[in-house]
């Protein structure tokens, strides 16, 4: 199989391209905006680099043709310059669902985040549940898969983790009082590969979280634990950080927005988990710890 990836160059796709190489014998079209970032991706005969521009779908569908699967990893959870939650969310995911069909790709998989919805008032919310309805009406077959914040070594959660588990004294938004389902990025790799040889009709959409509810502040004191520390937690107001964020915002917008805040301060529930569904044995958030707190 030829499984193309947008946005390959994320966080997601380094690791995707790696559990590919190691879990398959598929073969990677690895497409990123620029191609400084080809630096990213694995020296090997099945990894194609290619530089890719969502304001070209014909471009796009040149670029995707032969590949049997499109996962879509390109995506913002923090607007900055020149990159709005519309141009990347939502304007991204319908070029390469136009270059997609161009290109007679047999199914997109599309990573949204558990939250998602059209109604939200939250704009990343709303731009992700908006991208998500562009891939369900999409002619191509698609699997959706919501999730919440990833834990691997180098994903943006785990850094700060492991930057609030090396201090002491700790000042967590909120203290840390938000519950959150943390996913390994391993077992999402695992989930797309799977949704890529599955290859079901129609669209489906699941979410997936990590096995173990914890609050924020529980995970700091656990990932402290594990470097032989004892943490003392402390809170600093929700509502502080967001006016600040939105003085901020005023001479340099994007960034920590009050949006953001919301979002990775929102408590992570889920109806019902789709690691069955995804053919997904979940990893105990432990052991996701330990990949990258003790390394
Ligand atoms: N990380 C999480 O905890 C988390 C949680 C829920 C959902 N997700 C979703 O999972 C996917 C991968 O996340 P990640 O954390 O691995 O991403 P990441 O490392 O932050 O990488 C973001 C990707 O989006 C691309 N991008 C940024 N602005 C863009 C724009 N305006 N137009 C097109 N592409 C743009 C980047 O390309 P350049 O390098 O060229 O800028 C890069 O390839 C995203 O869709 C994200 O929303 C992630």
């Amino acid at each position: 199989m030829k499984i193309a990836i947008t946005g390959a160059n994320s966080r997601v796709g380094q690791t995707f391209i790696q559990h590919i190489l190691t879990h398959s014998e598929d073969t990677v079209i690895a497409g990123a905006r620029s191609e400084s970032a080809f630096k990213s991706f694995p020296d090997s005969d099945r990894v194609q680099p290619c530089v890719i521009s969502y304001s070209d779908v014909e471009g796009l569908a040149k670029t995707l043709a032969g590949a049997d699967c499109l996962v879509h990893l390109a995506g913002i959870l923090m607007e900055g310059k020149g990159s709005t939650y519309k141009s990347a969310n939502v304007d991204a995911t319908a070029a390469v669902l136009a270059a997609a069909e161009k290109a007679g790709v047999q199914h997109v998989v599309f990573i949204s985040v558990v939250g998602a919805s059209v109604d939200s008032e939250n704009a990343y919310f709303k731009s992700k549940a908006d991208a998500e309805k562009l891939v369900a009406a999409s002619a191509v077959s698609s699997t959706i898969i919501r999730t919440p914040i990833l834990l691997g070594p180098g994903a943006a959660g785990a850094e700060a983790i492991k930057w609030a588990s090396s201090n002491l004294k700790p000042k967590l938004l909120g203290g840390g009082r938000y519950t959150m389902r943390p996913l390994d990025i391993d077992d999402l790799c695992v989930a797309v590969l799977n949704a890529c040889n599955a290859k079901r009709s129609g669209s489906e959409i699941h979410e997936l979280v990590g096995p173990t509810p914890a609050q924020y502040c529980e995970i700091i004191t656990m990932a402290a634990a594990m470097r032989g520390n004892t943490v003392s937690i402390g809170s600093f107001p929700i509502g502080v950080a967001k006016f600040a964020a939105t003085v901020r915002g005023i001479f340099k917008p994007g960034g920590m927005s009050p949006t953001v805040i919301d979002v990775i301060t929102m408590d992570e529930v889920v109806a019902h988990n789709g690691d069955q569904a995804l053919g997904v044995t979940l990893t105990p958030l432990q052991k996701t710890l330990e990949k990258f707190i003790t390394k």
